[in-house]
């Protein structure tokens, strides 16, 4: 079975760019694949907790480990198995503070785990090409040339992550300039806004449709195969 891993993170559950921007893209994927399994987390109503059990856990022998370690433990291996469960995945999130949310963050630590996610040079990830796309929502704009462009810690951040360590094929669609929709004094802004919003709606469709399709043609090799030998 086909399984897109589906995660949202604004802490805005109503008028979130982000989380819209996510909602067209699986629109387009669940039309285009309705046999895939889609999991569903939210971040904002759901963080998970920060590491400091998990990794004092798994320094020391089972028998050692407190209550409240054994429950750390067990909520970061369901995060890493959901995660390689996963044959893509998307991801919705602001900029928080120039960077990604904290509850991303956290996610983010349970899963890098040597040998599990994580592999040394020269070992291939367990999740190398995978595609993940991921829609970050923005107040102000750091495109190439803007004032605050070196400001942006969150597209290095995901880069460093996904794509340097994880290995995988990553997409990130953005929504710039929300601030413009209900700030006055940034009011000139709400055409670039808007322009930035309808090319991040027409990329999420067509990215979803081509994810769809990638993985239609990958995941079902018995079809194939029984074609070819009659
Ligand atoms: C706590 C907080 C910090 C923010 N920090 C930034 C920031 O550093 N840079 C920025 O461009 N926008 C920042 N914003 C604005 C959000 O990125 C923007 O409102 C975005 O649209 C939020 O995503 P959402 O629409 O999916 O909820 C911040 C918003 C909040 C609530």
């Amino acid at each position: 079975m086909t399984r897109l891993l589906h995660i949202d993170s604004s802490v805005r559950d109503q008028g979130s760019h982000s989380r819209d921007v996510a909602a067209i893209f699986r629109h387009a994927f669940d039309d285009a694949l309705p046999t895939a399994h889609v999991t569903y987390r939210d971040l904002a109503t759901a963080p998970p907790p920060h590491l400091i059990d998990a990794v004092a856990a798994s320094m020391i022998s089972s028998a050692e480990r407190s209550s409240d370690q054994r429950r750390a433990l067990k909520i970061q291996d369901e995060l890493i198995e959901e995660f390689l469960a996963a044959d893509a995945y998307l991801v919705s999130m602001p900029m928080y503070n120039y960077s990604v949310p904290s509850t991303i963050k956290a996610w983010i630590d349970h899963l890098m785990v040597p040998d599990r996610i994580m592999t040394p040079d020269g070992v291939a990830s367990p999740i190398q090409d995978r595609p993940i796309t991921v829609v970050a929502s923005f107040g102000g704009g750091y495109g190439p040339g803007t004032p605050k462009e070196d400001w942006d810690f969150l597209r290095p951040y995901l880069n460093k992550i996904f794509v340097d360590t994880m290995e995988m094929n990553l997409t990130i669609i953005d929504v710039e300039l929300t601030n413009s929709t209900y700030v006055p004094n940034l009011a000139h802004l709400l055409p670039l806004h808007e322009q930035s919003r309808a090319a991040a709606v027409l990329q999420a469709t067509d990215q979803a449709e081509a994810v769809a399709k990638a993985l239609d043609r990958s995941v079902d090799p018995t079809t194939e195969s029984a074609a070819v030998s009659y």
